[in-house]
């Protein structure tokens, strides 16, 4: 028989995140955001190609990514309402870790699934946040696809992209539950 891990299935069964413009100071330091990193690392990878890494992005860098965010979507002719989106989550932002997807050469490992194993990523990294009690969102944003603004803003080459921005702090409200997928309209048992 199984032998469960009770907690970490109630935590897996109740889990959710919590707006990023919600979030507030403190933010995890150094040495509380490296176990979550490692945590994060610790996603299946097909092949052991590790095709992600880390950009933490301190409160001291966040007003430069806003003002990158707003040249950039000006220059791609984006209407103020979308420029104001796009510099905000760094105009609110505190921490936020960009998990980048690096793309690996390999004869073996396809491109899709080094995407997915930078999107499991993500995800592991926002539940290692979650479950040491911080509030964590994962945002994208259009932003985040433009070329310019992950080579201008973060550094990026060609064959990086940015899988999200974690943001990090302390929850101020609790959000409402978000609707949630019915599991038997989604779920096909194959029995024979
Ligand atoms: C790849 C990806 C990008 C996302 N980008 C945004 C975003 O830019 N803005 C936003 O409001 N929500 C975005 N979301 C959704 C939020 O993360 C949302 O809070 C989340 O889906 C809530 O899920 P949870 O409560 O199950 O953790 C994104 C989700 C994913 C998977």
């Amino acid at each position: 028989m199984p032998d469960p891990n009770a907690a970490a299935l109630e935590f897996l069964l109740t889990r959710r995140s919590r707006p990023a413009k919600t979030l507030q100071p403190p933010v995890p330091d150094h040495d509380a955001l490296v176990p979550l990193l490692t945590a994060a690392g610790r996603t299946p990878d097909h092949g052991k190609l590790e095709p992600w890494r880390f950009i933490v992005i301190e409160a001291g860098a966040m007003a430069r990514l806003a003002n990158v965010a707003e040249s950039c979507a000006r220059s791609l002719g984006k209407p103020d309402e979308d420029i104001a989106k796009a510099r905000s989550q760094f105009d609110q932002g505190h921490l936020a870790v960009a998990v980048i997807e690096v793309q690996k050469p390999s004869e073996k490992i396809p491109p899709a699934e080094q995407t997915y194993s930078a999107g499991a990523v993500c995800l592991a990294l926002l539940n290692a946040a979650l479950a040491a009690g911080w509030g964590a969102n994962w945002l994208s944003g259009f932003i985040s696809h433009d070329a310019a603004f992950r080579e201008k803003a973060l550094g990026l080459a060609p064959h990086e992209r940015i899988a999200g921005f974690i943001h990090i702090g302390t929850e101020t409200s609790a959000p409402p539950e978000r609707p949630r997928p019915d599991i038997s309209a989604i779920t096909s048992w194959v029995s024979e």
